[in-house]
């Protein structure tokens, strides 16, 4: 029997989660989970509503962490997450994706000698100013077992020297979560609620720092936006951080003034998937919305110069085009002029069974 410990923290890491805790609950002679939230999300709508949705379960442990800058926010993870797994003395952790409190609880395990998986491992963007990217880096040099996403992951990490033996490929395990709630997501009114049952719509997400936080690139991403609300509606999903970032550099009364742009809150797990899978463009800053949208053959307009899902653009159906206006414009305006290719190209491993491929490898390492 296997005690694991699952850690989530932030938005992107429910969805990941999910359906490991669900398939160890199925595997109960093998594997005794438990969840451990560290709090680093907190608002409603960008924790509670997902693992309502989810069905995840209350965690067992909640760290509360809260915000902080990002020393902070890392420190207080760690503090709190070092006594829990002192207790717990689980067999594994499992941490998932690239935010503060994945690179935290990875280094506790680490330095107490708990073995840490890292579910999500080997993505790469290159660009050491993003955070995430820093997280990956690191938390990839040190835990036992990497799980890859895709094959071009699984180089990254041999060509930074980590050996073969710790690697997987799995597969993507967002995408368990995205073919198992499809049809849940079905019942979802929230096309009915925004009013758009016949109309053409876009969806966009934005919250990356390198685009919120500096007034010229925000302020050149809604050029753009206002630009193609023109030919078509554009929903705005509104992160808090992007929210803040409004209200500070006055951006209100310009967003008000684009009549084709709905500002909403942060949806949950369900309706977010239900909104974006009908829409006939999707613009967005996110890492996960660039898988989504390839697995369902949406039309994804990436706004970062850069991607660590360079698998979205060889196979899927992203484009990567930066903060600038006219590229940005451009890219969208191809896109919604473009004949929908309904030949899908599904990344292999993006099956919806990667979380039973890294149970059965956690069961494999305990044999070896
Ligand atoms: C974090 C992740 C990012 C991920 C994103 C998804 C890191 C370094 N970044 O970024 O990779 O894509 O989550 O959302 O871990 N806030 C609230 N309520 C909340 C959470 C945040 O109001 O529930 C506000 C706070 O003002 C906070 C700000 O949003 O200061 C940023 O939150 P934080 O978790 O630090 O980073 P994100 O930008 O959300």
């Amino acid at each position: 029997m296997l005690k694991v410990l699952n850690v989530v923290g932030a938005r992107p890491n429910f969805m990941k989660v999910a359906p490991i805790m669900e398939a160890m609950k199925r595997r109960t002679t093998q594997f005794t989970p438990l969840l451990v939230h560290t709090g680093q999300h907190y608002d409603k709508s960008m924790s509670a509503a997902f693992f309502r949705d989810l069905g995840l379960g209350e965690p067992e442990v909640h760290l509360e962490v809260g915000s902080a800058s990002h020393a902070r926010q890392t420190a207080a993870v760690m503090e709190r997450f070092e006594p829990v797994l002192l207790r717990e003395q689980p067999d594994w952790v499992l941490v998932v994706g690239d935010v503060n409190s994945t690179l935290a609880c990875a280094l506790v395990c680490v330095k107490i000698g708990i073995k840490v998986g890292h579910v999500e491992a080997g993505l790469r963007s290159r660009d050491r100013s993003m955070p995430e990217e820093i997280n990956r880096l690191l938390t990839d040099q040190i835990a036992d077992l990497l799980f890859t996403p895709s094959e071009d992951a699984s180089e990254n990490l041999l060509s930074e020297g980590i050996p073969k033996e710790r690697i997987r490929f799995v597969g993507n395990i967002m995408i368990d979560s995205l073919r198992k709630n499809l049809q849940r997501a079905a019942a979802s009114t929230i096309r009915e609620d925004l009013a758009l049952n016949t109309e053409r719509y876009a969806v966009l997400t934005l919250h990356r720092p390198s685009n919120v936080d500096d007034p010229e690139t925000f302020s050149r991403i809604l050029s753009a936006l206002e630009k193609i609300a023109v030919r078509v509606p554009v929903i705005f999903p509104i992160h808090p951080r992007t929210r803040k970032m409004i209200a500070e550099f006055g951006l209100e009364a310009r967003l008000r003034a684009a009549e084709k742009v709905r500002m909403i809150e942060p949806l949950g797990y369900l309706d977010f998937l239900k909104l974006y899978s009908g829409a006939c463009l999707v613009l967005t800053d996110s890492g996960g919305i660039q898988e989504e949208t390839t697995v369902l053959g949406i039309p994804c307009v990436t706004l970062r110069e850069t991607t660590e899902r360079p698998i979205t653009v060889t196979m899927g159906t992203n484009t990567v085009v930066g903060s600038n206006t006219e590229k940005i414009i451009q890219a969208a305006l191809t896109a919604l002029t473009s004949p929908q290719n309904k030949h899908l190209n599904i990344p292999p491993l993006w099956d919806g069974r990667t979380a039973e491929r890294i149970l059965d490898a956690l069961i494999e390492y305990r044999v070896q």
